[in-house]
C-alpha cells in the first residue's frame, strides 16, 4: 500500500475526509489507510438529526462515531446552525405562525445542547456557525430565519450554548468563498467582533471549494495570514477542487483529461505547499470525500455531471495529485 497521508503530515496536520454511510462502506479501506479525521458530510446536520421538536434521530450520525473509532479516527463535527438543511418546524409555531425571538433561542439551545452534549469529549471541533456571510453586496450577514427572527446575536449565542455544553470541543465559524478578498474582510470583522466580546470562538474553518482555475495562491495566502492574525485556529474544512470554472456547465465530459490531471497536480501541491508553511496556524486539512467515485460536485453546481476533484480516482488509485502532495510533506 502506498504511503499514509495522514502519517506523511502527521507534523503538521491531521488529514480528514467527509464520509457518508454510502462511503464508509465503499471506500472504507482507502478512508482507514489515509485519513486520521473524518466529518459527516450530512448525517449531523439540524434535519438529519432533528426532525421534529420532540425527536431526534441520531443512528447514521452514532454510526460515523463508530467508523472513526473503530479506525483510531479524530471526528470534526458540521453543523449547528446553517440557512441550509435546517427543519422547517423549527421557525414555526403549531398554528403556523413564525416563533417568536425567545422561542427561537430556546429551541436552539435545546439543539445544540442535546447535539454537543451526545458527543462530547468525542468531537475535537465544531463547525457551529456556517455560511453566516453575505457573498456580496455591503451587508455583513446573509439575510436568513436566524438573523430575521433573533437578530446579530444569533452567532454568538450559538458558539456561548456549543462551548456550555462542551467546555473542551474547538468551536469555529466556517465559510466558503473565503479567499475572495471581499468576503475575507467580512468573515474577518465577524471573527474580530465575536472575539471582542468575549464569545468562546476558537477557529475559523476555510471551506477551500476550489477549482483548477480559482482562487489565487495569492489569495488563498492572503486570506489565511489575515485569518490567523486574530490569533485563531484554522481548518480547512472541506477541500475540492473542481475541473470546472463555476460558470462552465459542460456536461460532456466522460473522463477527465491529461491537461485537466495535470494542472489539478500542480494546483495541489501549490495548496499544500501553503498549508505547510502556516502549518502553525493551520492544525487540521479535511477533504469533502476522499476519492472521484463519490463527490458531491457530481450534483453541484450542475446537476449529473461528473466532476474528479479529489487526490484518488474513480478507482481508489492514487493519481499524480497525490504523488505531488506527498512532494510537499
Ligand atoms: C453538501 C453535501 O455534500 C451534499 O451531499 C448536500 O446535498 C448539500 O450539502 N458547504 C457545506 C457542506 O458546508 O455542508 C455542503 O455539503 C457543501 C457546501
Amino acid at each position: 500500500m502506498n504511503v499514509k497521508l495522514h502519517e506523511a503530515f502527521q507534523q503538521h496536520f491531521l488529514i480528514g475526509a467527509a464520509v457518508n454511510p454510502l462511503t464508509i462502506k465503499t471506500q472504507r479501506e482507502l478512508l482507514a489507510h489515509h485519513f486520521n479525521s473524518i466529518t459527516a458530510e450530512n448525517e449531523m446536520k439540524f434535519e438529519r438529526v432533528h426532525p421534529s421538536e420532540h425527536e431526534y434521530t441520531f443512528d447514521a450520525a452514532d454510526q460515523l462515531m463508530a467508523f472513526a473509532k473503530s479506525n483510531g479516527m479524530g471526528v470534526r463535527g458540521h453543523t449547528l446552525l446553517w440557512h441550509n438543511q435546517t427543519s422547517p418546524w423549527m421557525f414555526t409555531n403549531e398554528d403556523g405562525s413564525t416563533v417568536d425571538r425567545d422561542t427561537l433561542l430556546a429551541r436552539l439551545k435545546a439543539h445544540i445542547e442535546t447535539v454537543v452534549t451526545r458527543y462530547k469529549g468525542e468531537i475535537y471541533a465544531w463547525d457551529v456557525v456556517n455560511e453566516a456571510v453575505s457573498d456580496s453586496g455591503e451587508e455583513l450577514l446573509r439575510p436568513s430565519k436566524w438573523l430575521e427572527i433573533i437578530g446579530e446575536d444569533f452567532i454568538a449565542k450559538a458558539f456561548e450554548y456549543a462551548h456550555a455544553a462542551d467546555p473542551n470541543a474547538l468551536l469555529f465559524y466556517n465559510d466558503y468563498n473565503e479567499s475572495d478578498p471581499v468576503k475575507r474582510e467580512k468573515i474577518y470583522t465577524l471573527v474580530k467582533s465575536l472575539l471582542d466580546q468575549g464569545v468562546p470562538i476558537h477557529g475559523i474553518g476555510l471551506q477551500a471549494h476550489w477549482s483548477l482555475y480559482h482562487p489565487s495562491i495569492d489569495e488563498i495566502r492572503q486570506a489565511i495570514e489575515r485569518y490567523a492574525s486574530l490569533g485563531v485556529q484554522l481548518h480547512i474544512t472541506e477541500l475540492d477542487v473542481s475541473m470546472f470554472k463555476f460558470d462552465d456547465h459542460r456536461t460532456d465530459l466522460v473522463e477527465p483529461t491529461e491537461e485537466m490531471l495535470a494542472l489539478q497536480a500542480e494546483r495541489y501541491k501549490q495548496f499544500f505547499q501553503v498549508f505547510k508553511d502556516y502549518s502553525q496556524h493551520i492544525s487540521s486539512v479535511t477533504f469533502w470525500g476522499s476519492a472521484d467515485d463519490f463527490t458531491w460536485l457530481d450534483g453541484f453546481p450542475v446537476r449529473g455531471r461528473k466532476n474528479w476533484p479529489f487526490l484518488f480516482d474513480t478507482a481508489h488509485q492514487p493519481k499524480q495529485s497525490y504523488w505531488n502532495v506527498l512532494e510537499v510533506a
